[in-house]
């Protein structure tokens, strides 16, 4: 039997009692994968091919306040009413309509992005791990960091690891139902790391990431090689933020990003987010690493690069990319 996401909402809601309060509201940080995921075993209720491990980003993220109404959803996003039928809000009222406890329920969602929306990263990890924070609240369900998780899932994937901050590993699970793909935070804090967003472009993408997935899956035959190459990374990842030992952090993070978009451009159509300018941004990097800094880049489903450096290499990062800014996660 294939299950929906509303089978998933209704198991994790199980013996919950709502009592709406006036309004719900939570904060949640954006997430970058250092260990990527890419491909899912169930495109319904986003379960991944492989685990995956991330760095969330602090302060930067989404902050969500939501309340009830009797009339048609209403969206704003950084103070401004979306059209209901801006493609933005409508996801948000899919993801809402798992929750509604009738039809006749509505909802007003208050959504303000501290990562600016113009850098061209995505914010929908964290949109929909604060929305579903904000729901929690407001219907007073009390529910733990597993089950936000598994519920922020259902949004968008990436969404489950933002319920976390610091290092964070998405667990693949191996149910049918997915109520063992959950994520987990890492221990260890790494007060030195930075990342800085480099950004190519902000134009929406040709291709979302949904859509590149599957056709990753189902015409890559590279992809089959994947799986291992993930295996492999989350060892070395772990390895390397638990000895802090950033040149294999750093190098494994890019390597496993180049690996994605290898399997990528692999695909039939090929799916190639790289700009002339992402590749000039690479070979700067490159060249950095040839005068002795380790700094190291990753990317996801679009153009732009996130660099990985120390803290006591900021200046050096920031004089080869003026107009980097630059995140400390851990503070
Ligand atoms: O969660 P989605 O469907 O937006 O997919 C995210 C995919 C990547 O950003 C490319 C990789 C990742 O692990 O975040």
């Amino acid at each position: 039997m294939n299950l929906t996401k509303k089978d998933v909402v209704r198991r994790v809601l199980e013996g919950k009692r709502s009592n709406p309060r006036k309004e719900g509201s939570a904060f949640a940080p954006s997430n970058i994968a250092l260990c990527k995921y890419w491909g899912k075993r169930n495109d319904e209720l986003n379960l991944p091919v492989t685990p995956s491990l991330s760095l969330s980003l602090g302060t930067l993220g989404s902050r969500v306040a939501i309340s009830l109404r009797d009339k048609a959803d209403l969206v704003t996003l950084n103070g401004k009413r979306l059209s209901p039928d801006s493609s933005f809000a409508r996801r948000v009222s899919d993801f809402l309509d798992l929750f509604r406890p009738d039809r006749k329920t509505f909802f007003k969602v208050v959504a303000v992005n501290t990562i600016p929306t113009a850098a061209g990263f995505a914010s929908s990890a964290s949109g929909f791990a604060a929305m579903t924070m904000a729901l929690n609240n407001l219907f007073g369900w009390r529910l733990n960091s597993r089950d936000l998780s598994i519920l922020s899932r259902l949004g968008s994937g990436s969404a489950c690891r933002s319920v976390h901050n610091g290092f964070v590993e998405w667990r693949a699970g191996k149910r049918a139902d997915g109520m063992d793909s959950f994520a987990v935070p890492l221990k260890p804090k790494w007060s030195g790391l930075r990342m800085g967003l480099v950004v190519i472009s902000d134009k929406a993408k040709s291709i979302g990431s949904r859509e590149a997935m599957k056709r990753t899956i189902k015409t890559s035959a590279i992809y089959r090689s994947w799986p291992a190459k993930v295996a492999k990374d989350m060892r070395l990842l772990k390895t390397a933020i638990r000895r802090r030992d950033f040149p294999r952090l750093g190098q494994t993070a890019e390597s496993n990003a180049l690996a994605m978009h290898a399997t990528m451009f692999d695909s039939k159509p090929p799916v190639i987010y790289w700009l002339p300018e992402s590749i000039l941004a690479m070979r700067k990097i490159w060249r950095l690493r040839q005068t002795g800094l380790h700094v190291y880049f990753t990317m996801d489903a679009g153009p732009n690069l996130k660099v990985l450096f120390l803290k006591k290499d900021t200046a050096a990062v920031k004089k080869a990319f003026p107009k980097i800014q630059v995140v400390s996660p851990f503070s």
